[in-house]
């Protein structure tokens, strides 16, 4: 499976609450997702060692996991601190554990060598604590690279979305100045602009300093994606009005990605990493270095 080396955005927070198990699947592995006595989010591989029935299934004791089947239990680094039929630990008995961090109300799961994992997760600075944010979820059944590719594509806005945000978009008003980096592709637009961050976050600013929407897309499988899609804003401080505008904000922008999604899972539904065939234009510039940035990094064939 192809995915890029790095943090992923890719559990909301709120998904995992204290006390109970969760199971969830990521980069096509079943993985449990669980809080410790301090809270932090534990990401483990969604299998017992003992005989391999789901952990899921299990319960949380006083900080540990147990599992359903016979009572084994595991701490947060992995290590079996209870075998019920000997009453001891059993240290060499292990559960994979996921390096795990979580920020800005998500998790993020580093995919690759644990030794090469960055200190942190990359964030957009300008999404900073002067804004309310309001979230929902989406699955898309294809590839991650085809829904990042379709937020880095403007050109597609006049036609998908004539009937909401693309109305009145001048293709050739536009510059198709991408700036691009190792981390980054940008794209400066009249009123404000898009931004990517490797491998899975993306910004639009439509208002300067005062809305910006984000994507964070999650790699399920190689055949699904979990887009989180929230709105950043703050035309209002008063906590009831927020709310209200969250929500009218993420009708809105259901509707738009609503008329993406006819597209999208219209594409083949193998990375875009095998679309050598498809001619690109001057406004896929930011497509371009996505795929050739997504190729040089991968972090494939770690397990
Ligand atoms: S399978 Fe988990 S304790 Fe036996
Ligand atoms: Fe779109």
């Amino acid at each position: 499976m192809e995915f890029y080396k790095g943090w992923y955005a890719a559990i909301s927070s709120s998904e995992i609450i204290r006390g109970k198990p969760t199971a969830i699947k990521r980069f096509g592995q079943d993985l449990v997702a669980w809080r410790n006595t301090d809270g932090k989010p534990v990401i483990m591989k969604d299998s017992c060692p003992h005989r391999s029935v789901k952990l899921s299934l299990g319960t949380i004791k006083e900080g540990n996991i147990r599992c359903a089947f016979h009572g084994f239990e595991f701490d947060n680094v992995g290590s079996c601190t209870l075998v019920p039929e000997t009453a001891k630990p059993a240290p060499n008995l292990k559960c994979s554990v996921i390096k795990s961090s979580e920020s800005h109300g998500l998790i993020w799961l580093w995919h690759g060598p644990e030794g090469e994992a960055t200190e942190k997760p990359e964030w957009f600075e300008e999404l900073n604590d002067d804004f309310a944010w309001s979230q929902y979820s989406s699955q898309f059944p294809c590839h991650i690279t085809r829904c990042i590719e379709n937020q880095l594509d403007y050109a597609h806005l006049p036609f998908i979305h004539a009937t909401t945000i693309g109305g009145n978009f001048d293709l050739n008003g536009i510059d198709s100045n991408f700036e691009l980096d190792d981390k980054t592709i940008k794209l400066q637009l009249k009123t404000g602009y898009f931004k990517f961050k490797f491998p899975n976050i993306w910004t639009l600013q439509i208002l300067p300093e005062r809305f910006h929407q984000f994507i964070a897309f999650v790699p399920v499988d190689a055949q699904n994606t979990l887009l989180y899609v929230r709105a950043y804003q703050k035309f209002s401080t008063f906590p009831g009005i927020r709310q209200m505008l969250g929500l009218i904000l993420n009708i809105q922008s259901q509707q738009i990605l609503q008329q993406d999604r006819r597209v999208v899972l219209s594409h083949p539904a193998y990375s875009s990493s095998l679309a050598e065939h498809e001619k690109l234009y001057p406004s896929d510039q930011g497509i371009a270095w996505f795929r050739k940035r997504w190729a040089e990094v991968t972090g494939d064939d770690i397990k």
